[in-house]
């Protein structure tokens, strides 16, 4: 999927997914980045913005004035910039709130007002919830279990009604445990990848939340980045889900990682975390059959890429 000559603008751009998105299509395309830096790095972008390849807003999507400036003549928003994480939307409600639902609104009003062919929406699995079918599907019921998940209901809900109201093309894209280079492994809040790959790399145990047979669908961001720019230039609007395609339990991919980084494999154990589902695992069909989507990447070819990025980062001591 190549996308060529047109003015795009990623929410959230120094954030993990978003810099992957802003690296890619920065070769072809004019990008604008908006990003507060709550939770992104100024060094996942740094070299793009001073090479002069994409032209950084430093700003809240809940402004709409930051907004607009950045999205003035902008074919497509790619919609990345959230709080992301479980565990901190339980433990500040409020600030996942405000970037997750008010900041999504701003987003589409502003995206209405720029006249924006399409905005792209990063919704998430956890959509979803607890609920006991595998794999998930579309049209499944959804039973959101934490404040992070609810806000990416309320967005792709947003999403339809400004497509219904106002005419603006919008797709949400509901992804599953998405890992790759550029994720930051150092917050407490860390997703498990680059947790177990720091844990590996420093020859520490890896800590398993639970009994470690929960299972996850990752999903490499090289395909989050495809099916971002498969999406925004489809007709296709509505909710697609956008995973790896296999479900791996938690234990396997300590072990894969282990085998990966050639370390030997320990495991702490810890409670389960609140707002955590047990299962978790992508039916990709209507991606495939309305996007053309397909997930390209095995686990063990994505944690290969994401661990050969760390130990470079590593060496030149920006990790
Ligand atoms: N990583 C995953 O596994 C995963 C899974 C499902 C959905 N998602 C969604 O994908 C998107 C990107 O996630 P990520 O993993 O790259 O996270 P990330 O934290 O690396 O990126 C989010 C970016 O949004 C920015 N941001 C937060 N609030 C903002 C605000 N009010 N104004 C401007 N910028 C703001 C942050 O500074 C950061 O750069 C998020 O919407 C997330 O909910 C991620």
């Amino acid at each position: 999927m190549n996308m060529k000559d047109k003015r795009v603008v990623v929410t959230g751009g120094a954030g993990f997914i978003g810099s992957n998105l802003s690296a890619d299509l920065c070769r072809e395309n004019e990008v604008t980045v908006i990003d507060d830096f709550s939770t992104g790095r100024d060094g996942n972008i740094k070299n793009l913005v001073s090479r002069g390849k994409v032209r950084l807003v430093k700003g809240s999507i809940t402004s709409l004035d930051a907004l607009k400036t950045a999205f003035r003549g902008a074919d497509y928003v790619l919609h990345q910039a959230a709080i992301p994480s479980v565990p901190r939307s339980v433990s500040d409600p409020i600030k996942t709130n405000d970037a997750g639902i008010t900041g999504t609104l701003t987003v589409l009003v502003a995206a209405r007002d720029c006249g924006v062919r399409k905005v792209v929406f990063a919704s998430s699995s956890s959509v979803y919830g607890e609920t006991p079918e595998l794999p998930k599907r579309e049209n499944m019921e959804c039973r959101p279990m934490s404040p992070y998940a609810v806000t990416k209901l309320a967005g792709e809900h947003y999403c339809r009604v400004f497509t219904e109201i106002y005419g603006l093309e919008t797709t949400s894209l509901r992804y599953f445990n998405v890992y790759g280079p550029m994720q930051d492994p150092k917050s407490e809040y860390a997703a498990v990848v680059p947790k177990f790959i720091d844990c590996a790399l420093k020859g520490e145990a890896f800590p398993i939340f639970g009994d470690g047979l929960q299972s996850r669908d990752f999903t490499f961001v090289k395909d989050v980045v495809r099916g971002n720019l498969m999406a925004a230039e489809s007709d296709a609007t509505g909710v697609y889900n956008i995973g790896g395609g296999k479900r791996t339990a938690v234990i396997e991919l300590a072990k894969t990682v282990s085998e990966v980084v050639g370390s030997g494999m320990k495991v702490v154990y810890l409670p389960p975390r609140p707002g955590d589902v047990r299962d978790s695992w992508a039916d990709t069909s209507k991606a495939k059959k309305d996007l053309g989507f397909e997930p390209a990447y095995s686990l063990r070819q994505g944690i290969t890429e994401t661990v050969e990025w760390f130990v470079k980062e590593r060496k030149s001591k920006t990790l």
